[in-house]
């Protein structure tokens, strides 16, 4: 048996193939179930125990040394297939790009014009505490957004827990842990208790800014905002300020931009009025800078806030806003050219 585990070994070191055929062909030969190393060990099993002994150590030599080589052998052949049948003059494959979110395009558009301003950004948590959410911007505590109705409540108590309904509460994160000057804008998703329809989700996204310093006045606001639109949907456009109401400004107000499909002569996506409305703002409520403890003497602030998905209906006309939850690469597809 020593004998023809020498012959063995010589016989597999001299072993070549040139085809994957002839390589499988050999691992059957020696590896198979009736091969040359099936049967020797099936020898081992009737010699004597001494012989085992002196005989177990190159047989499993052997075994070893023929898997290795085949393996080899077969993986020689694989390979020489594969560089002989590649051609190189063909063109390569296309790579397909995805494309980046309406919404994140928009957001990411809207960040960068006010990072030329000096804005920073910040961000924080979705879920939220009434503190940031509602009393630390005065809204008084029977005010109906803290109802269920427009909420969505994680836990009902006297310190409630909610998703958050806007991204002013990140500001009040921003006015805890820093004093003015602030400029800061704070980007997010928000979630509120309504319908799902074409004109409204109850998961959607916002930008909200805040600037804080001595000095600050409304005139600097309706600066910042006309700055914004103009950069936004074009330098021929136009912005009217309407009066209104939130509890953490005063005065408040609504933008309206002149309407960039018409021109502001009246069409059905400004129903004919000539405006869209994109934002609210306001200067900043003395009651909240003194809740987030900052001097309402010395200093005073603007703030601002807006829907992503209503910016980026009006600059590419999508008149449904389900679309952009519905992830149909129909309609992802179309900003594919849009970085
Ligand atoms: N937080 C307001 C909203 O969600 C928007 C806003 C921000 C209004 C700042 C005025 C000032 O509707």
């Amino acid at each position: 048996m020593y004998e023809k585990i020498q012959h063995l070994s010589k016989e597999l070191e001299a072993l070549i193939v040139t085809t994957a055929q002839d390589a499988e062909e050999l691992r059957i030969k020696w590896l198979g179930k009736k091969g040359y190393i099936t049967v020797l060990f099936d020898e081992f099993k009737t010699i004597a125990a001494d012989q085992k002994r002196s005989l177990g150590q190159p047989l499993n030599a052997l075994k070893n040394a023929a898997q290795e080589k085949i393996q080899a052998l077969r993986h020689a052949t694989v390979q020489e297939t594969v560089a002989t049948s590649a051609d190189c003059t063909l063109p390569g494959d296309p790579q397909l790009f995805g494309a980046r979110h309406p919404i994140s395009i928009v957001r990411n558009e809207i960040i960068e014009i006010f990072a030329h301003t000096g804005y920073t950004l910040a961000e924080g948590p979705e879920i939220e505490d009434d503190w940031h959410v509602f009393s630390a911007l005065n809204f008084p505590p029977e005010h109906p957004a803290r109802d269920m109705q427009d909420t969505f409540f994680v836990r009902q108590s006297d310190n409630a827990v909610v998703l958050r309904t806007h991204t002013s509460s990140v500001q009040v994160r921003v006015m805890e842990l820093q004093q003015p000057p602030i400029r800061v804008i704070c980007p997010g998703r928000v979630f509120r208790n309504e319908a799902v329809s074409a004109r409204a989700h109850c998961i959607f996204h916002q930008v909200e800014g805040l600037y804080i310093d001595e000095n600050v006045s409304f005139a600097d606001l309706k600066q910042a905002v006309l700055h914004f639109a103009q950069e936004m949907f074009g330098k021929e456009t136009k912005i009217r300020l309407r009066p209104s109401y939130f509890p953490f400004t005063e005065p408040s107000a609504e933008v309206d931009v002149s309407c960039n499909i018409c021109g502001g002569k009246g069409c059905n996506i400004c129903k004919y009025t000539g405006w869209l409305e994109i934002m609210g703002c306001g200067m900043v409520d003395p009651n909240v800078l003194e809740a987030n403890n900052i001097d309402s003497k010395k200093y005073t602030g603007f703030a601002f806030g807006m829907g992503i998905e209503r910016i980026a209906m009006l600059k590419w006309r999508v008149r449904d806003l389900r679309l952009y939850f519905e992830n149909d690469v129909r309609f992802l597809a179309q900003f594919t050219a849009v970085v």
